[in-house]
């Protein structure tokens, strides 16, 4: 049996660092485990320009603790006001990585987003120009599309044309949860590429109701059928270069997702490596998780890969019911469960 695996310290392609006190309680669990991360744009008001990036990344650095190294990678967020220009600018002076598609209203602090996706022909044109990554929440948010229907009509309706009438634009489909998001980045170029969560690795929507109804289970792109899950562990642990780990940690105050209208969110940045390690080695693929969590993202963005590494052990790990951050109680993914890897200090 594997006692312990070292591998090329990760990235995280996908986080929700937030702002203020949850924001310097955030951060500390992510920089201890990767060395970067694309971190979302979807404060309130969201993060929209190159200026506002610019000076969000200063709150983040100053918010990593003292002798961490840890590079947050900016996002913008598109509205139908978006100017090409600007996101150009911020490519080229090195603040933005990546812009982020929310359709309006499709999830949290989305009401911003983009209502005409037809409309942001030339964002997108400037973005293929200037080599800006676009992050794609693919969810349609018609109300007469079915919940666990929308990522795969995301794709039929939007997606698909996107890819075909920008060809050079990279495109990354944020937290796939289908065998159709799966099948869409498999079908694509190399120009396409898909992020997973730990959260879809290990449950499926059952674990929303199971006994009860679980807030905590709770995130968008919802969890699917158990069939869905299997084709995503496959794809993430098939050693693609197109599947990448991407969080999507979204941490919610406990009272905020325990409500009559909880938030969508699933807040794995303090066990996050742990979590996918362990959904590897059930697949018995431990051999491939440096690829999908080292070597793959930063070969689809351009970047070069980490040059120092972390290890894992196989140690038991108990993960809390609930954790202080800044105040605020937050009850993290895998909460009351043992996880049987930990990230060595
Ligand atoms: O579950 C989610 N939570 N999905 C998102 O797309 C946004 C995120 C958040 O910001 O809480
Ligand atoms: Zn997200």
């Amino acid at each position: 049996m594997t006692e312990s695996l070292t591998i090329r310290r990760p990235d995280d392609w996908h986080v929700h660092l937030r702002d203020d006190e949850m924001m310097r309680g955030v951060v500390p669990y992510t920089a201890r485990q990767f060395a970067r991360a694309i971190v979302m744009p979807n404060l309130s008001p969201p993060v929209t320009t190159t200026e506002a990036a610019r000076v969000y990344r200063e709150r983040i650095r100053a918010a990593v603790p003292a002798g961490v190294a840890f590079e947050p990678l900016m996002t913008a967020y598109l509205t139908d006001a978006t100017d090409g220009a600007d996101l150009a600018r911020g490519k080229a002076e090195g603040v933005l990585t990546a812009a982020k598609l929310y359709p309006a209203n499709a999830t949290t602090n989305s009401a911003h987003g983009v209502t005409d996706i037809d409309k942001l022909s030339g964002v997108f044109a400037a973005m293929e120009n200037s080599g800006l990554v676009l992050c794609v929440h693919g969810e349609v948010t018609a109300s007469d599309v079915d919940v666990f229907d929308r990522e795969a009509v995301f794709i039929d309706r939007h997606l698909t044309r996107i890819v075909q009438e920008f060809p050079g634009l990279k495109v990354v489909l944020e937290h796939i949860t289908t065998s159709e998001g799966v099948a869409f980045v498999e079908g694509a170029g190399r120009n396409v590429a898909g992020t997973i969560t730990p959260q879809h690795l290990h449950i499926n929507r059952n674990a929303m109701f199971a006994g009860g109804m679980r807030p905590h289970a709770y995130c968008l792109p919802v969890a699917k059928r158990e069939q869905h899950r299997l084709a995503l562990r496959k794809a993430a642990t098939s050693g693609s270069g197109r599947f990448f780990l991407g969080t999507d940690s979204a941490p919610h105050a406990k009272e905020a997702k325990e409500s009559a209208c909880g938030c969508a969110g699933i807040f794995n940045a303090p066990f996050a490596l742990e979590s996918y390690v362990q959904a590897f080695e059930e697949e018995g693929a431990l051999g491939s998780f440096e690829q999908f969590a080292s070597l793959a993202g930063p070969a689809f963005y351009g970047l070069p890969v980490n040059e120092d590494t972390v290890t894992l052990e196989r140690v038991s790990v108990d993960v809390s019911e609930t954790l202080d951050i800044g105040g605020t109680s937050v009850v993290p993914f895998h909460a009351g469960e043992k996880l049987s890897w930990r990230l060595s200090a």
